[in-house]
């Protein structure tokens, strides 16, 4: 948030006395005068009027310094990611590629921003513009988002009027333009390289990496991908300073970050917290604790990709990448599915596989033809035609997908299938158990 703060550094232990950043509580936040009024451009004049203090490298640093990592679902440090920028070259125009595309199951917290504190995305994507000499940013969002493409228009819209973006931004010498392209309908343009196709008007089609797209990004020229919430951070550390930041949760992961908490919890939603809280802390305390009283079974810590983890594996791990890794799963967007002890872990998977063989864009002979199997097998198993020697070859399927692909979304539908099997093996073992081929 603009506004000055109570805040000192927020270990994720003090998360009761946490203060609001991203989605502070201020009526009428998303207005542009209102978020005037409480400080915000402040962190863009500085950078723009002071210079020499505030140089493009010296942006950079701070970021790399506040340990920001990617809120898209990687994780990848900010800083050092635009840092890989190539040099300027004048007459080469440099983008970047502002992913709001929003469409991993569990993941709804760039809509928050989009819609309560919409200036923090605009002022962060025009200070990581004047860190990397953006040309023009494109701002893609999710194309169901109708309404929040709306209000990003217009709210843009005001932002020309007012000549914060565009030509001679706040009467400087630094120009740079943001456009706001609307998402053409599927989880692959999230993609960073479909991203990038899509924006050019071709069907999203993952590329093959190298070249990255600080070589090769829109139009073949240099360009950076992060994530809606990740650039709301940028006026963050200018304002708070890096040191800030990076004393907000865990060293290696520091920053506030927006909590989606979804499934079988009694108040669902999206939460701003430090990283490393404790998952016991966000689904008990934050999110109201089990629906009805029930027990946790399992739950989905960052979105539908990353791997599930059971009750008994969670005991205090927290949200943060190196915690979860010891744990067996990731951060990813930190979009939590949180699922009682009445799951059906069978038919969750066949859910999680059909959403995956739907969206596969079909370029990798692995990715296509291996997410309708294992949503086949997945179906078999569930319907009481499913065989144990089936749950061999589902596995094998994700061997032969793991890592062999354009894109990571055949590793994000292999994932799944082998932590929910290797996790809950009984209950797959049960219901081919019972199944009419029971002796095969
Ligand atoms: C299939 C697939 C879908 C993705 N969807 C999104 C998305 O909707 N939003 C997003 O920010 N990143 C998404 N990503 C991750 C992006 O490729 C990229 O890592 C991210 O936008 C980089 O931003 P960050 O460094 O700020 O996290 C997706 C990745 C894959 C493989
Ligand atoms: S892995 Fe799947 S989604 Fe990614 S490029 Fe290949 S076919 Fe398309």
């Amino acid at each position: 948030m603009p506004s000055p703060s109570r805040n000192g550094s927020t270990k994720a232990g003090d998360w009761r006395t946490y203060e609001r950043v991203l989605l502070p509580s201020i009526r009428n936040l998303h207005r542009f005068d209102v978020y005037v009024k409480h400080g915000g451009y402040k962190a863009l004049r500085a950078v723009l009027t002071h210079t020499k203090k505030w140089a493009p490298g010296n942006v950079i640093e701070a970021v790399k310094a506040s340990g920001l990592r990617g809120r898209g679902g990687a994780g990848f440090p900010t800083g050092l990611k635009w840092s890989f920028m190539p040099p300027v070259d004048p007459g080469t125009p440099r983008y970047i590629a502002c992913n709001g595309d929003e469409s991993e199951p569990g993941t709804f917290k760039d809509r928050q921003l989009m819609e309560y504190n919409p200036h923090l995305i605009f002022e962060g994507i025009l200070i990581a513009a004047w860190a990397m000499q953006i040309d023009a940013t494109y701002l893609y969002i999710r194309g169901e988002y109708a309404d929040w493409i709306r209000h990003m228009e217009y709210e843009l819209g005001k932002l020309y009027t007012e000549g914060y973006v565009g030509q001679r931004i706040m009467g400087t010498d630094f120009s740079s333009e943001i456009i706001i392209h609307k998402g053409a309908g599927a989880y692959i343009c999230g993609e960073e390289t479909s991203l990038l196709e899509s924006v050019e008007g071709k069907r999203a089609y993952p590329r093959i990496k190298p070249p990255f797209p600080a070589q090769k990004g829109l139009w073949g020229r240099p360009t950076t991908v992060n994530n809606v919430e990740t650039l709301a951070c940028a006026p963050l550390i200018i304002n708070r300073g890096a040191e800030w930041f990076a004393g907000i949760g865990p060293e290696k992961h520091p920053g506030p970050v927006l909590y989606g908490m979804s499934g079988h919890v009694e108040r669902p939603g999206v939460y701003e917290y430090p990283t490393g809280m404790l998952i016991t802390d966000l689904i008990e305390e934050v999110a109201g604790g089990m629906r009805g009283g029930k027990k946790l079974k399992a739950i989905v810590p960052g979105g539908a990709s990353v791997p599930v983890l059971r009750a008994d594996m969670i005991d205090g791990v927290t949200m943060d990448t190196e915690s979860l890794r010891e744990a067996g799963s990731m951060m990813g967007t930190a979009g939590m599915l949180v699922m009682d002890e009445d799951t059906d872990m069978v038919k969750f998977l066949r859910r999680v596989t059909r959403f995956y063989h739907h969206e596969s864009c079909g370029q990798c002979t692995p990715c296509r033809e291996g997410t309708g199997w294992i949503e086949n097998l997945v179906t078999r198993i569930d319907e009481g035609e499913g065989t144990l020697r089936d749950l061999d070859i589902l596995l094998e399927l994700c061997d032969q997908m793991e890592g062999r692909t354009v894109c990571a979304l055949a590793d994000a539908a292999a994932w799944p299938v082998r932590n929910t099997i290797q996790r809950f093996r009984e209950e797959f073992e049960a219901k081919c158990r019972q199944s009419i081929y029971a002796m095969a």
